[in-house]
């Protein structure tokens, strides 16, 4: 691995190649590396060192269960603010959401479009595109808004950030403007009857390698 931080060389070896002024990026999507060696609390610990000596102001977490997080709040002297979580109409995680949001750690989702640009080989096969979900495109037809706009709009709805990812420009203008989209109550009831409680993310890269977790144990399900 060679890591760079603003312009000079911070580590180096024959592994990885993460480089790019400030940030850090994998030489490919596909190599990820897991320190199983820690577990959560160690990791945690790690981070509030970082936090207390002014490398991050904020700490936050990703994919945590509620069952982690309770687990994460009863050890940490410095409180996560975010979890950010797969969440969409067809996997609304009610309960976790409602637990992270009574602790006051915010909620973001991910996924929120159906995650359509994923590789082919972390898509499940016949997988159902959230964007022509039926109830979304009659709201949608209703409102004369875009179904992108009535996915986001509904996650706004629930006070959850959303992290639309997009690389046009005008798709961008189009997923800020769910802002200003309002759902009426109706149009909430008949998303959340949606749920299916089915992933986009599967979760098969967190299993990799030397990794702790399997599919079967990772959400805690
Ligand atoms: N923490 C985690 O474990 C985790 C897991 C997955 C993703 N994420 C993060 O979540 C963020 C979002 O990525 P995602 O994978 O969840 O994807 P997403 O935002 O659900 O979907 C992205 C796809 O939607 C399309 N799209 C965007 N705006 C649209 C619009 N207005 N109308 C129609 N299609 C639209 C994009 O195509 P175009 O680009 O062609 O517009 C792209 O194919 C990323 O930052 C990603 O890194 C985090």
């Amino acid at each position: 691995m060679r890591a760079i931080w603003n312009g000079e060389v911070i580590s180096e070896s024959d592994d990885t190649v993460i480089v790019e002024g400030n940030h850090y990026f994998p030489e490919s999507s596909l190599r990820l590396e897991f320190f199983s060696a820690s577990s959560d609390s160690e990791t945690w610990r790690g981070m509030e060192g970082a936090h207390s000596s002014g490398l991050c102001r904020h700490l936050g977490v990703s994919n945590f269960s509620a069952s982690k997080m309770r687990s994460l709040l009863e050890i940490a002297a410095v409180k996560p603010k975010v979890n950010q979580i797969e969440l969409h109409p067809h996997l609304q995680q009610p309960d976790l959401v409602d637990f992270c949001q009574s602790q006051g750690v915010h909620v973001t989702a991910y996924t929120s479009l159906g995650s359509l640009d994923r590789p082919d080989n972390l898509k499940g096969e016949a997988e159902p595109v959230l964007l022509d979900d039926p109830t979304v495109a009659a709201i949608a037809k209703q409102l004369g808004v875009t179904p992108a706009r009535v996915l986001l709009a509904w996650a706004i709805g629930r006070e959850i950030t959303v992290i639309p990812k997009s690389v046009s420009p005008n798709r961008l203008e189009e997923n800020l403007a769910s802002a200003d989209t309002s759902l009426t109550a109706e149009d909430m009831q008949a998303i959340k009857a949606l749920d299916r409680g089915r992933r986009y993310v599967a979760g098969d890269f967190f299993t990799w390698g030397d990794s702790p977790y399997t599919l079967d144990n990772i959400w805690d399900e």
